[in-house]
């Protein structure tokens, strides 16, 4: 395949990553051209094994991902109609994560590194999720902008809800996170409640299509002067509800509760990223991570024109190693390249705490 610049990025040398991802329950490859053009992507779920424990089990998890990797990889490469030899370095997922998991990726990663003589850059879980919005397929006719800086960027994941503004590539300044449960901690949990199953997202965004969003009035808390959030005041009103109809023997509404959370959930998101955004002079928005998957999270940040709004494609939303090849990409770029003792980093937050600013 020639290495043509069509998927260039400005300013960037060109170079295909192969990106690797086990950071938690999905074993996932990549190869991204340009850390834009996606070539291969690859995703196998471990949702079945975990889904009997309510969550992620770590030893079952890491375990699994020693089984499946080899093969994803391979998977991976012939999407792409590609060897190793035609890749530029290997981006693997360091953290945060679970430690047993995240080892099997970088040490696979490594392995690759080694064998071919390639760069071994470690990634950011969080600045993958960001960089997945950079992503198209490759046979699109037309690539669409990259996201332009300074960027809001909202990050709602299964383990993390953070406001941060780019000004650059790989330049954050925080603004907030969550006080107590992520956005899809927040729907897992409220999903467990309802009876829903394991991953909660999905379930409460299905039951809530029949469901009236106006039916209870839960609370939202935007915590006014601050970017931080809380879900943990909304998940107790919903508990609340529930232990009122159980009390009354009453069977639980569960359409009408699934679509109350879900609308206090988007309320707050969009309220305090538009006021940010607005705040910080943002040109754009960008909003990535599992929750960004959600049907009325995408329509409500989508259906305003007060800012071009950059979300990644549905398969791009949850885990997967198309964001760690488009983000290791722009850290190959940039130079940042890792060594082949680098260790695996479970806490790993996106910027040093001395980093994190205040509203
Ligand atoms: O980004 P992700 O795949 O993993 C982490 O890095 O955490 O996010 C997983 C989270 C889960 O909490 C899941 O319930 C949530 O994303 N999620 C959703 C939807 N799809 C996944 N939440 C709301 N609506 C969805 N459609
Ligand atoms: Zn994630």
């Amino acid at each position: 395949m020639d290495k043509d610049n069509r998927h260039a990025t400005t300013s960037f040398p060109p170079a295909r990553i192969l990106g690797i991802e086990t950071s938690c329950d999905e074993t996932a490859a990549a190869i991204v051209e340009n850390g834009r053009a996606l070539l291969s992507s690859v995703v196998t779920s471990q949702i079945d094994l975990h889904a009997k424990y309510g969550g992620v089990f770590p030893e079952v998890a890491s375990r699994q991902h020693i089984l499946t990797i080899y093969g994803v990889v391979e998977q991976a490469l012939q999407q792409a109609h590609m060897s190793l030899k035609d890749i530029d370095a290997i981006a693997v997922t360091r953290g945060p994560g679970l430690a047993g998991s995240l080892v099997v990726g970088v040490n696979y990663a490594k392995g690759l590194a080694l064998a071919e003589g390639l760069p071994l850059i470690g990634v950011n879980h969080l600045e993958g999720h960001i960089y997945s919005a950079w992503v198209y397929p490759v046979d699109v006719v037309e690539p669409p902008p990259a996201p332009r800086f300074p960027l809001l960027a909202l990050l709602i994941s299964g383990g993390h809800s953070e406001l941060n503004l780019m000004y650059d590539h790989l330049t954050y300044e925080h603004l907030g996170a969550t006080l107590d449960d992520a956005a899809g901690e927040a729907f897992d949990k409220v999903a467990r409640l309802l009876g829903l199953p394991y991953p909660g997202g999905p379930a409460i965004q299905k039951a809530a299509i029949n469901g009236n969003p106006h039916a209870f009035n839960f609370p939202r808390a935007r915590l006014e002067g601050s970017w931080n959030f809380s879900f943990s005041g909304l998940k107790t009103a919903v508990l609340r509800v529930v232990r009122q109809f159980e009390a009354k023997k009453q069977e639980l509404p569960v359409e009408d509760l699934a679509a109350s959370f879900q609308a206090a959930v988007v309320d707050v998101l969009v309220t305090k990223t538009f006021q940010a955004a607005r705040k910080y002079k943002a040109k754009e928005i960008l909003v990535a991570g599992g929750v960004s998957a959600n049907r009325a999270v995408r329509t409500a940040f989508l259906e305003q024109n007060e800012f071009p709004v950059h979300i990644p494609a549905l398969s791009l939303c949850t885990d997967n190693a198309a964001m760690i090849a488009a983000a290791g990409y722009f850290r190959y770029a940039l130079g940042k390249h890792d060594s082949l003792d680098m260790d695996v980093l479970p806490t790993w937050p996106l910027l040093p705490i001395e980093g994190r600013g205040s509203a």
